[in-house]
């Protein structure tokens, strides 16, 4: 961030983000960024609501809490046994940690539908045969975490209106977990059709550290109407001096991320937004262009989304070497380059990932792709390599 930022930053550190009756101006700047945030997802009225939140995990866990409860809710009142067992969920295999733990906290069934090699985002057909009437909503992901790719959330919607049509069903509806493509999608792409310009579409997470452009952890969720958001979710806090509402999970911390994300949407507004973003991603281009030029590898994702770059190596290449020696050369000259499997189904699959920041220049990039392919090049006269399969424990990505 600017160095303007930083000193803001740092004189804000001690403002409490729950003590909305002592610092009634944060809570202004907090009403106003999700303001702004709600209109970039096209909310349709006023009647949204949403909340900053501890990065995306806390804002995932609010949306699939505000899910559950009002499954539950209109379950009874349909004279479901809500009893009988555990509500699920259904995602694609391409999910974040935090659904696993939302699942785990909040006894939910995860249903996962696995992502394969035609389908590298949620198939949407295998998704709505997975619902029944114990199903509170499927996520869509806007910026699946191995790979950078987007669900189809259009198709997704489309597919969920068919569904909820037939009469006595339980309507089904979408959360998107838009934590890189919140920020991303509506500057680089505004007439892409995966928010709230959906009809089953009821909420939305963001993090805001990440193509939000603040340092860590802050994160946004709105919801469509009060009506998706159950009012068992919301507290009523007197102690603090006057009674305000809270929904979030956490109770203290620091205001000073909520004010870095307004002097971000003021210093930099939509265009300033936008060219950085163009940047970030003529940089992903860039070094995709650098990885495909060697003709080793084959790239999963063109940078036409989010300016994450993913390959494997191609099959053809017939190199004795693994994308785990190629990182651990890449890491002799200081770049840490994540390699790992692709989730259940595709773990045969091992990528290596880069997801470049707006602090990423291009000047780092030239940098970066001259080790590359210098390290390609000893790679290729090596004599000795390391072991075939990492000794340390191979996990898939999990943050
Ligand atoms: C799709 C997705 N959801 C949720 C998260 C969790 O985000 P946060 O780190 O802001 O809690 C991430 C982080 O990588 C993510 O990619």
């Amino acid at each position: 961030m600017e160095p303007e930022a930083h000193l803001l930053l740092g004189e804000t550190l001690e403002k409490n983000a729950i003590d909305k009756s002592e610092y009634p101006r944060t809570a202004e700047i907090e009403n106003r960024c999700v303001n702004i945030i709600a209109g970039l997802w096209n909310a349709p009225d006023e009647k949204y609501m949403g909340t900053s939140t501890v990065g995306s995990s806390e804002a995932c866990m609010l949306g699939g809490m505000a899910m559950k409860f009002r499954w539950r809710n209109r379950a009874k009142k349909a004279g479901i046994d809500v009893a009988a067992k555990n509500p699920n969920l259904i995602i694609s295999s391409g999910y974040q940690v935090c659904w696993e733990k939302f699942c785990v906290y909040w006894d939910v069934e995860m249903r996962v539908i696995p992502m394969d090699k035609d389908h590298m985002s949620l198939d949407i057909g295998k998704a709505i045969a997975q619902i029944d009437e114990y199903t509170i909503g499927v996520v869509g992901i806007l910026g699946i975490t191995y790979t950078g790719n987007y669900d189809d959330i259009e198709a997704l919607d489309k597919a969920l209106t068919e569904y909820n049509r037939r009469p006595g069903r339980l309507s089904v509806p979408i959360h998107v977990d838009a934590a890189s493509g919140g920020f991303f999608a509506p500057f680089m792409e505004p007439d892409l059709r995966w928010d709230f310009r959906l009809d089953n579409v009821v909420s939305i997470n963001t993090s805001g550290h990440k193509y939000g452009l603040v340092y860590p952890g802050i994160g946004w969720i709105v919801w469509r109407e009060p009506e998706y958001l159950p009012e068992e979710l919301i507290f009523k806090v007197s102690y603090l001096g006057g009674e305000m509402p809270t929904m979030a999970i956490n109770f203290s911390r620091s205001a000073s991320q909520i004010i870095g994300q307004y002097y971000n949407f003021l210093r930099f507004g939509f265009d300033g937004y936008r060219s950085i973003h163009r940047r970030t991603r003529d940089v992903a281009v860039y070094l995709s262009k650098t990885v495909a030029a060697t003709g080793l590898f084959e790239v999963l994702n063109d940078c036409n989304k989010l300016p994450i770059v993913c390959y494997r190596l191609r099959r053809s290449a017939k190199v004795p070497w693994t994308l785990y020696d190629l990182a651990s050369r890449l890491q002799m000259n200081g770049w840490q380059v994540p390699t790992y499997p692709l989730p259940a189904d595709m773990q045969d699959v091992v990528i290596q990932r880069y997801v470049v920041r707006g602090d990423f220049s291009m000047n780092m990039a030239v940098e970066f792709a001259e080790d590359f392919e210098t390290a390609l090049a000893s790679l290729a006269e090596a004599r000795m390599l390391g072991q075939k399969v990492p000794r340390f424990k191979i996990r898939g990505f999990t943050h």
